[in-house]
């Protein structure tokens, strides 16, 4: 049973969907209300997660299985380091807030291999943390491909218009596979920032009871 009253949150989407972005908004808005917040992100600025972005942006090559590894060796480090892991920052009462986690392994690489071998290999950071709310930045395919290419420089390993609906469509495999040990909450993220971030505030504080 639960018992803390600060909530772990997980932003997941498509490349561009608009995550970075909300996730600083409801940061701003909880510190705004007095809460503790600690925001990070998957991949991480560690060691692993380094290596991770070195291969999708194709400066190293490594099999999709061995990226997957790398991955789940990031997540486990990312929840229990001494230093910088999620685990501890919850028990001091931080909320928390991940940029991408569990979901985005089975989206990602569900999308080059079998799904529940995914699932199956993220098992210890589903048993170790799950997120109290997965919200899911719904965007279309078009849409953030459009964003992704009028902002950046680099284009990483899935960004294709193809590889983007690929991905989409494994995130709802995934939520409905999970759908009985996963809460998910999905908005429209075809809209202005202001108005996703009404809605993923709505439902932030109907958790904490306000
Ligand atoms: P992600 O972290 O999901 O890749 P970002 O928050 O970095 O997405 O957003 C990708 C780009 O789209 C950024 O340039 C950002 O300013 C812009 N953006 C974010 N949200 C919206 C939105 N709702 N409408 C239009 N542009 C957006
Ligand atoms: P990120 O830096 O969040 O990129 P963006 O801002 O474009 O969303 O993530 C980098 C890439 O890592 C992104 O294409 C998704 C991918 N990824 C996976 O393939 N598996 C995972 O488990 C995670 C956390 C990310």
């Amino acid at each position: 049973m639960k018992t803390r009253k600060n909530l772990f949150i997980a932003l997941e989407g498509i490349d561009g969907s608009g995550k970075s972005t909300q996730t600083k908004l409801l940061t701003e808005q909880l510190t705004a209300q007095g809460h503790k917040v600690y925001s990070t992100f998957e991949p991480t600025n560690n060691q692993i997660g380094k290596l991770i972005r070195d291969i999708l942006r194709g400066n190293t090559k490594a099999d999709h299985r061995v990226i997957a590894g790398l991955f789940v060796a990031d997540r486990l480090d990312h929840l229990l380091n001494e230093e910088y892991g999620i685990v501890k920052k919850l028990e001091e009462g931080y909320t928390v807030i991940m940029d991408r986690y569990l979901f985005s392994s089975y989206a990602y690489q569900g999308a080059h291999m079998d799904i529940d071998w995914v699932i199956q290999a993220n098992a210890m950071s589903a048993q170790i943390l799950r997120p109290d709310v997965n919200i899911f930045i719904d965007v279309s395919p078009e849409v953030s491909m459009h964003r992704v290419h009028t902002n950046r420089e680099n284009v990483e390993l899935f960004e294709t218009l193809d590889g983007l609906k690929l991905v989409r469509s494994k995130y709802m495999e995934a939520f409905e596979k999970l759908k009985d040990v996963e809460y998910v909450f999905s908005v429209d993220g075809n809209r202005t920032p202001g108005l996703i971030a009404q809605d993923i505030w709505q439902k932030v504080q109907s958790m904490l009871g306000q």
